[in-house]
């Protein structure tokens, strides 16, 4: 099952541009989420929106660099398109890209991937993000045959909190960090077993409750 999840993602993610598009509706909304493919790290428009969105949201993804649209792309490259169990999906409203969710970290355990790199990109269709995910998921549930998913996310990003309850996923623990300084912005990391300082910050994982 694990060599066939990463032959399934591989083959996704090496196929046609817009190959795995999944189309959906909110509150009268029509929307879609589209796979990014290797193809797709050639546009430079994508790119360049990609590290626009990434720049304003910068507290809160792990970029120990300063954002760049060449950065971006290598990210797309390396860190996505490269790595055997990691998939990011635009979201589409209108045929305007909004922002992207993706999936991440296949356990093959307990058959679980973790949600990863959620950003909103463009304010407007409120729920729609929640949403994306949801449809990601049940895409992930039928067609690689995950379980189950977690997500996380630091204890001062309220915004992402409210997003991944108001979708169904329950705090099941969490796992304390420091802010540290780095070129590309702070960021988080745990904190050392033994670490003197007040912990002002958790890492809160969510799991979904189920579908
Ligand atoms: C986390 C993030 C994606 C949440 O996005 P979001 O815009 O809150 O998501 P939604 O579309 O679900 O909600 C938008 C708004 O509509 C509201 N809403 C949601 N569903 C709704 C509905 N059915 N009817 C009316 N309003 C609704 C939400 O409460 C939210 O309101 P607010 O802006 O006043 O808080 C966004 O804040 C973001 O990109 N953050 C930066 C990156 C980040 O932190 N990612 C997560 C890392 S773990």
């Amino acid at each position: 099952m694990e060599k066939h999840i990463y032959r399934s993602v591989y083959a996704l993610k090496h196929g046609p541009a817009s190959g795995v598009t999944i189309q959906s509706v909110y509150r009268d909304i029509p929307f879609r989420i589209e796979l990014l493919t290797v193809d797709q790290t050639k546009n430079a428009h994508l790119i360049a929106l990609l590290s626009a969105w990434r720049k304003k949201v910068l507290h809160f993804i792990p970029s120990t660099r300063p954002i760049t649209v060449t950065g971006t792309k290598e990210w797309l490259q390396k860190r996505v398109i490269g790595e055997k169990d990691r998939l990011l999906f635009l979201v589409v409203v209108k045929d305007t890209p909004i922002g992207h969710v993706g999936l991440y970290r296949y356990n093959p355990g307990n058959n679980s991937m973790v949600i990863d790199n959620v950003i909103r990109g463009v304010p407007g269709y409120p729920g729609v993000m929640g949403e994306a995910i949801k449809t990601m998921m049940r895409w992930a549930k039928h067609t690689l045959h995950i379980r189950s998913f977690l997500v996380d996310c630091s204890s001062n990003n309220e915004k992402a909190i409210a997003l991944y309850k108001r979708i169904g996923f329950n705090e099941v623990r969490r796992e304390p960090l420091i802010l540290v300084r780095t070129a590309g912005g702070n960021i988080f990391k745990d904190a050392p077993e033994n670490h003197a300082g007040l912990i002002k910050y958790y890492r809160v994982v969510f799991r979904h409750a189920g579908f």
